[in-house]
């Protein structure tokens, strides 16, 4: 007798060649296969593996074939006397469908209308339907009056926040999930994203919806002409937006920054470009050895002051007001530029690394974290790409450099001993020795 593999691989065979009948012979008498659904004529399935499960059962994982395109599947049967009784089909059916109907367009319309749902996700950040529903789930109407919503809109844009997995929705409730509970609802957590995810919603998607005009002259559409930390400078409130941001953005960077190097070399560490500091509170945390400088524009003391505070960090840190375009940086055994050379074209680059040389004693250590490319600038470099491209459209800055590139110029301005590591999410960490 056909063992039940067998039997598959002619079911198989019989439906790749387009005949059904043979194919059904797999089947018990009075079963007929109604849970895999007849197959329009253009899909083929094509099976790659066979796996024999407990309880008479074979998984077997394959692709629908549809012209040059592939489904995968996974079909689990269940045999009984050498006939299978039951098979479950799992597949992308809306896929299969689209490519079946020659309907398939590759993504290009979800590409294409990425930036409504993306919308959607800035608005309930702006309106504040996170944190109205941190301390428990509300009804429709009272969340909607809660956030002032007009009625219009309100019951499709919780709708289709639930359909997005950004809220639950559950006998007439709206409820965070857990992603939103830990990122979004609470404005004082460490984890919370809300700041830069107001700044993207605002300021970056402004910039981006004038992207070919940047493409074609070159040139920042944003801050009005002016270099953007000038423009934030001179803008107070924009200036603590603006740290809620890089605060936010740092979330990641914060959790590996303390482990990520040895810092039990270090005696002090400068963090140049330290924004709310809170990048250097988390290191002083974990590392009691070490003392903190913070180097940052002026508009930057008081979100830096307080962030100090907040950890009792007051004896062991101090900031220092500079503009590193103009003033020499400070001397330290270590100094930091987290998403700083990114921001700046290569003149400027080698600008800065030249003063850090300056500022390091013999045997001290330059740190570079930022969101690199690769040499070969594949589908692996998107990330960076992007954030090259953000530092055109918007800051003036960019583009974005690949280790290899970033070793050259530390070697032109006198480091050695070149190191580059994965740090967290798509940043590196690049090293160098004085
Ligand atoms: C992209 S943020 C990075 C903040 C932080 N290091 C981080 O990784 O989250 C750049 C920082 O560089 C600071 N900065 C910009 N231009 C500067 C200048 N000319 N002198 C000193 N700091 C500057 C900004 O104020 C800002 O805090």
């Amino acid at each position: 007798m056909a063992t039940n593999e067998e039997l598959l691989r002619s079911f198989y065979s019989a439906s790749g060649r387009g005949d059904p009948g043979a194919a059904s012979q797999v089947f018990a008498d009075g079963v007929p296969p109604v849970s895999l659904r007849p197959l329009p004529e253009n899909v083929r399935p094509e099976a790659r593996e066979f796996v024999a499960a407990p309880g008479e059962r074979v998984v077997v994982l394959g692709d629908y074939r549809v012209g040059g395109e592939a489904v995968p599947f996974v079909h689990t049967w269940r045999f009984a006397g050498g006939k299978a009784v039951d098979v479950a089909d799992v597949h992308d059916s809306a896929r299969l469908q689209a490519l079946a109907a020659g309907d398939d367009d590759g993504g290009l319309r979800e590409m294409a209308t990425g930036f409504m749902s993306a919308q959607v996700l800035h608005a309930a950040v702006e309106t504040g339907v996170f944190t109205a529903l941190r301390h428990g789930p509300l009804d429709g109407e009272r969340l909607r009056r809660r956030l002032g919503l007009h009625q219009r809109g309100a019951r499709d844009f919780f709708d289709v926040l639930a359909a997005l997995g950004l809220l639950e929705r559950r006998d007439g409730l709206y409820a965070n999930t857990p992603l939103t509970t830990a990122h979004l609802s609470d404005t004082e957590a460490d984890s919370y994203l809300g700041g830069l995810l107001e700044f993207i919603g605002s300021h970056w998607y402004w910039s981006w919806g004038k992207l070919a005009d940047a493409l074609r002259t070159g040139r920042s559409q944003s801050y009005g002409g002016v270099f953007p930390y000038d423009a934030i400078q001179a803008d107070p409130e924009l200036a603590e937006r603006f740290q809620r941001a890089m605060f936010a953005a740092s979330t990641a960077l914060r959790a590996a920054i303390a482990g990520g190097f040895e810092w039990e070399r270090v005696g002090t560490v400068a963090d140049i470009g330290c924004a709310d500091g809170s990048l250097l509170a988390r290191l002083l945390s974990a590392h009691p050895h070490l003392r903190g400088i913070g180097f940052d524009l002026p508009a930057g003391a008081p979100g830096f002051h307080r962030t100090v505070a907040r950890h009792a960090l007051e004896d062991r840190t101090r900031f220092v007001a500079g503009d590193f375009r103009a003033a020499p940086l400070p001397r330290a055994d270590a100094l930091l530029f987290a998403h700083i050379l990114i921001d700046w074209d290569d003149d400027s680059r080698h600008m800065l690394l030249a003063k850090a040389y300056q500022a390091l004693p013999e045997g001290g250590t330059i740190l570079i974290v930022d969101t690199l490319v690769e040499g070969t600038r594949g589908a692996e470099s998107a990330a960076g790409l992007l954030v090259s491209l953000h530092m055109l459209v918007d800051q003036r800055g960019g583009p974005s450099y690949s280790a290899e590139e970033c070793f050259g110029w530390l070697g032109k301005a006198g480091f050695r001993d070149c190191r580059v590591r994965p740090l967290s999410g798509f940043d590196r960490l690049v090293t160098a020795v004085k």
